[in-house]
């Protein structure tokens, strides 16, 4: 059954509902992601609605992660409006196609928008990649293995809603960030995403939640809240909350510029909030041990090539 999520509480007992917030403090009601899930190495930002800031949300996370130190891809995973691109101002001229049919290494495709940044685009290829055939795999697995050797952290930016391919995506990455804003259209659809991931992974699921276009703290917490507890009781499974992103007049400005505004002058609200984003991933990727965990077998692109090997042989 799916759960009406419950409309906003009148003012007066959403003061008291504050108030006994701020009194149990720390938000202890709240899973924190860095106790829940570690080793990010790879995270599907995703959507029930369209439009509510994933590829913003996907973009200033890279580049505040970079500022880390970490060497970033952005995926750009989105099959129908590509567009990451577009945020940065510039037009890569191959994508992931290229890398399948063998006429470009993925190196080459990489496009670097910054000094650890760098753009995927996906293009055909990654409908290609998530249907590929068993034969296919390890001939691709070395194609792609530069991306684990060289990139410690992979960012994909989806397309909204739960089609099979964003399915696909979410399974394969350690963290399934679901960006939601405070309109209930958004709040129901996000909602029905975490409920498909739910079913998807039978218990195994790793997401986390980000209230993106917020008026403030406090109305971005009782969205998370809402979430939360539909989630918890429908569900059986208490989503993190990572945190918010207020609703910022110079992020939009930042797209029209074709600058993001993590690469302005860091003058606006929404920058040290996206920070706050970027440092809580930072520790839920084991304090900063990516070097050690460059080894590591089991890999975004390793699972994808896996789902798809098992669609094979049903
Ligand atoms: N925090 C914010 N404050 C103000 N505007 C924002 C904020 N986040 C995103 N926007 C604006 O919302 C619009 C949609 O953002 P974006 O393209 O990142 O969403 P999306 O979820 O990737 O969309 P789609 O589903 O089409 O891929 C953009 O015009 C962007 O400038
Ligand atoms: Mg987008």
């Amino acid at each position: 059954m799916n759960p009406v999520i419950m409309p906003a509480m009148p003012p007066q007992i959403q003061d008291q509902a504050s108030l006994l917030r701020e009194l149990v403090s720390d938000k202890k009601d709240v899973v924190r992601l860095q106790d829940r899930i570690t080793g990010v190495r790879s995270i599907a930002v995703l959507s029930g609605k369209g439009g509510v800031g994933k590829s913003n949300v996907a973009v200033n996370l890279a580049l505040a992660l970079a500022d880390k130190g970490l060497n970033v891809a952005i995926l750009d995973a989105d099959l129908g409006l590509a567009n990451i691109d577009i945020l940065f101002g510039v037009v890569p001229k191959f994508n992931l196609g290229h890398v399948l049919n063998g006429e470009k290494e993925l190196s080459e495709i990489m496009f670097k928008v910054g000094e650890r940044v760098s753009i995927i685009p996906g293009g055909v290829g990654l409908r290609e990649l998530a249907d590929i055939d068993e034969q296919s795999q390890s001939w691709m697995i070395n194609r792609l293995s530069f991306l684990d050797e060289e990139m410690d952290l992979l960012i994909l930016d989806t397309s909204a809603g739960i089609h099979k391919n964003v399915l696909s995506f979410a399974m394969a990455s350690d963290l399934s960030l679901l960006i939601t804003t405070p309109e209930p259209t958004a709040i129901r659809d996000s909602y029905g995403v975490l409920k498909s991931l739910c079913q998807a992974t039978k218990g195994e699921l790793k997401a986390a939640l980000v209230v993106n276009m917020a008026s403030d703290e406090k109305e971005a917490f009782s969205v998370a809240e809402r979430i939360i507890s539909a989630s918890e009781q429908f569900l059986d499974f208490k989503i993190p909350y990572l945190g918010c992103v207020p609703w910022d007049s110079e992020l939009r400005e930042s797209v029209k510029r074709r600058k993001p505004l993590l690469l302005g002058d860091g003058s606006s609200v929404a920058v040290s909030y996206f920070k706050d984003l970027a440092q809580k991933i930072f520790e839920s990727s084991e304090e900063g041990q990516l070097a050690k965990r460059r080894v590591r077998k089991d890999t975004f692109l390793l699972r994808l090539l896996r789902q798809a090997g098992d669609k094979e042989k049903q």
